[in-house]
């Protein structure tokens, strides 16, 4: 693979990983999340995942991307010749999030323009579940698919495949260097105003207030390391995808300390921002705060509609700009996801990349017509339910278990990556791949089941 495609400039790099990490899990799961787990207290677990786990791992996934030079089953091959089905299982699990996180960026394409005249009336979740979902009555009725939706969903996929036939540095590069920024900027103008209205101070109380108890409950814990996970987008073969495409020099553990802070920082920011907001309405409606707490769909499809209805002047511009930011958003990471079947497409078969993106992109944009379904959200919840609790814990627990104690490379990793890089890791961080993430992992994986057989 000696003419691998590169990243224009480690910056561009920089913000393609930032660009998939920051996505929809940042702006609406992460602001409930945080809250429901112990509110401000919950930023020491929170914290300690980043540190122990989330920026660790990036480092490994670098790493092995940047010395293996290939999609994530062929890096995984070149690490060690039976490790091949751990990338296919890691590409597997982002095929099918791509199947679904496209329908979810459609919504809000559709909702971008719904906001110009307030279409969702007074009634937002009646008009969301009625009209735009058209949902089935009984979840195992499919129904046929929304109309209505094709178009939004047509240009979520055309959009995709295109970037992706450009290439890595002109199509993912060139995409991420637009789109970041303006995300960035238009999200931090709806922050400032979001903390500027009525009530915000109260949201803000609410979601800051620790509850320190918290902390002795194993069950943050789990949800601080899954948020980070998600949210970084690790074990999902798309940092080592993204990561195959570094030139031979390249400060591989700085660009993980940054992308981590920067992915966390946009995170926190989203908190403030969701949080004011809600103080907002809450104030509005005469509530408690925790009384309008939502998250994920609900939250975006919802709860901010009823938001953007109050808003004191200006509720199309902002609210379209609050769709638009769920789209960008959206799409950087759409973008990274589906490059992970695209790359390990070409990798396996030696086909060209126009012909994997066809492939693949057909393929998944096909399945991806069942969450377009009216039985659709039914469909997307079980599946994300399944990919959240169980795909990513174990393709997460399974990659630091295989590396640090089955063929024992995480040694040979680090020299690797220190050998490139100005700061430098040191025992700690085998620590925390080795011993800490996968007993963390470990923990995750068995509370899951327990509490799917309770
Ligand atoms: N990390 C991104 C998010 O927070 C996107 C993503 C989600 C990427 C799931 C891969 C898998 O939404």
């Amino acid at each position: 693979m000696e003419n691998r495609q590169q990243w224009g400039s480690r910056y561009g790099f920089i913000l393609a990983a930032v660009g998939s990490a920051i996505g929809l899990g940042n702006i609406w799961r992460f602001p409930a999340v945080a809250y429901e787990n112990g509110g401000g207290a919950f930023f020491i677990p929170y914290l300690v995942a980043l540190l122990t786990a989330g920026i660790p791992l990036l480092i490994l996934e670098f790493t092995l991307g940047h010395k293996y030079r290939g999609s994530a089953p062929l890096s995984y091959f070149r690490l060690h010749k039976n490790a091949e089905w751990l990338g296919w299982w890691q590409v597997f699990v982002a095929f099918v999030i791509s199947t679904y996180y496209a329908v979810i960026i459609a919504w809000a394409i559709k909702y971008s323009i719904y906001s110009l005249n307030l279409a969702w009336g007074d009634k937002p979740s009646d008009f969301f579940y009625g009209e735009v979902l058209q949902l089935s009555k009984t979840p195992g009725d499919i129904g046929g698919i929304v109309p209505g939706i094709l178009i939004a969903l047509l240009i979520v996929w055309v959009v995709t495949l295109l970037v992706l036939y450009k290439g890595v540095s002109k199509g993912i590069e060139r995409f991420n260097k637009i789109f970041i920024p303006a995300l960035v900027i238009m999200f931090l103008l709806i922050v400032i105003r979001a903390i500027t209205l009525d009530g915000a101070a109260q949201g803000l109380n609410t979601f800051f207030t620790p509850d320190w108890s918290a902390i002795n409950n194993g069950k943050v814990w789990v949800a601080a390391y899954g948020q980070i996970f998600f949210s970084l987008s690790i074990a999902f073969a798309i940092m080592v995808t993204y990561s195959s495409y570094l030139p031979k020099k390249s400060d591989i553990n700085n660009n993980a300390f940054i992308t981590g802070f920067a992915n966390s920082g946009f995170e926190l920011l989203a908190g403030i921002g969701v949080f004011a907001a809600l103080g907002f309405m809450a104030m509005q409606q005469g509530l408690p705060v925790a009384e309008v707490v939502k998250g994920g769909i609900g939250l975006a499809f919802e709860v901010f509609p009823a938001i953007i209805n109050e808003f004191p002047g200006g509720n199309a511009f902002f609210g379209t700009m609050f769709f638009l930011t769920l789209v960008f958003a959206g799409m950087t990471s759409l973008i990274s996801i589906v490059e992970t079947y695209v790359a390990a497409l070409q990798d396996k078969f030696g086909i060209s990349r126009t012909k994997a993106v066809l492939m693949g992109g057909g393929v998944a944009s096909v399945i991806s017509l069942l969450f377009a379904t009216k039985g659709g959200l039914y469909m997307l919840d079980i599946v994300d339910y399944f990919i959240n609790n169980f795909g990513i814990t174990l393709a997460g627990l399974a990659e630091v278990v295989l590396i640090a104690w089955f063929v024992k490379q995480l040694g040979g990793l680090q020299n690797h990556a220190n050998a490139i890089s100005d700061l430098r890791t040191g025992l700690w961080w085998k620590v925390c791949l080795g011993v800490i993430t996968p007993i963390l992992l470990g923990y995750m994986m068995f509370d899951n089941i327990r509490q799917n057989l309770a």
